[in-house]
């Protein structure tokens, strides 16, 4: 039986990848400290006699070590996001050392190493749709939200180093915007998420900016794939590859898709809220879409499932958490 060290495991992608790999007869290893996930996301599996969980921080480095002893391949998911409202030490300080102590123990333990990064590396790049070759264009150090992308370009950097210096096989998957049962249910977990939730309860839809801002969005299935691919495929070894959609759509044409899945009947009611009234400055990526030409020649990654498809059964897992 093949066994699988998946950190961040009560979060979105987390709980989505436990719960098909032991559907694939795998056994899951899974650390989380509950910071940004819920028990609710993998009670299911606490029962599973392939399932053993931790609770704890990813910067333990004992616990990392004694976790991930008998694991062929670490999943390494657990990180902190952009700090939109928050501020950026967290985001920071576990994304770096919590990728140092997984890789320190894939070097002691002779793991595999699967690295989420994500989209949000390319930054500013015009030029789209991004290939993994693409230049990584972020902006001012001043500005928080560049933060993550900063720990996950030196998470990236780092990856490449250990297997260099000691090693240590990794593969680095950037992600594009995934959604799907078990997401996080704030701004955490992405737009669909508080839009959902304002049209369930036909509160207006906060829009950041204009939304011409456009992105693309991976139905969490299609995500799960793809990682199971990377961490099977020898091939994948000191690769990156991007991991999404290729569909792109305005943020605004989103809220109203949503909308109306919901309330048919009814126009949509938005409330535009200026970046100026972030706190600290902010700056947003204007087009974010993937080229996924390597990642489907090497992985066989083909997404499936259209927004159509993906997003009522999304809205149906949320609406238990609608007053
Ligand atoms: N979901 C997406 O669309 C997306 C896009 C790009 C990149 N990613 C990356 O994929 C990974 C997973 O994303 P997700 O959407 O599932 O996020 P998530 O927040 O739902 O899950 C992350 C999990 O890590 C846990 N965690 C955070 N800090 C920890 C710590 N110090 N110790 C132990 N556990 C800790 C949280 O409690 C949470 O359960 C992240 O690294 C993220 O940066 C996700």
């Amino acid at each position: 039986m093949k066994t699988v060290l998946i950190t961040g495991v009560a979060g979105f992608i987390g709980s989505n990848l436990a719960n098909e790999l032991l559907n694939r007869h795998y056994k899951v290893i899974g650390i989380d400290n509950f910071s940004q996930g819920f028990k609710r996301n993998i009670e299911n599996l606490l029962g599973h006699s392939a399932f053993e969980f931790y609770e704890g921080d990813v910067r333990d480095q004992d616990l990392i070590l004694k976790a991930s002893k008998d694991a062929g391949s670490i999943i390494h998911l657990a990180a902190y996001k952009i700090p939109r409202y928050g501020n950026s030490m967290a985001t920071l300080q576990i994304n770096t050392k919590g990728t140092e102590n997984i890789l320190e123990a894939a070097k002691v333990n002779k793991c595999k190493v699967v690295f989420a990064s994500t989209s949000d590396v390319y930054g500013k790049n015009p030029k789209l749709p991004f290939s993994e070759e693409s230049d990584l264009l972020l902006g001012q150090t001043s500005i928080k939200r560049w933060a993550y992308a900063i720990s996950k370009i030196y998470d990236e950097h780092l990856c490449f180093a250990y297997q260099e210096e000691h090693g240590v096989p990794s593969v680095i998957l950037r992600y594009f915007g995934g959604y799907g049962p078990n997401q996080n249910l704030t701004w955490w977990g992405g737009p669909q998420s508080v839009f959902i939730d304002c049209a369930l309860r036909k509160k207006p839809m906060p829009i950041h900016g204009d939304g011409k801002q456009t992105r693309s969005f991976t139905y969490i299935p299609d995500l799960v794939e793809g990682t199971i691919a990377a961490t099977e495929n020898e091939n994948a070894v000191g690769q990156v590859f991007n991991i999404g959609n290729q569909r792109e759509i305005a943020i605004i044409e989103l809220a109203k898709m949503i909308w109306k899945m919901i309330n048919p009947n009814d126009e949509p009611l938005f409330e535009f809220i200026s970046y100026q009234s972030f706190s600290g400055r902010y700056e947003d990526v204007p087009r974010r879409i993937p080229d996924i030409n390597k990642t489907k020649k090497l992985l066989n990654f083909h997404p499936k499932i259209e927004l159509e498809e993906g997003m009522p059964i999304t809205i149906e897992w949320q609406k238990r958490f609608t007053e």
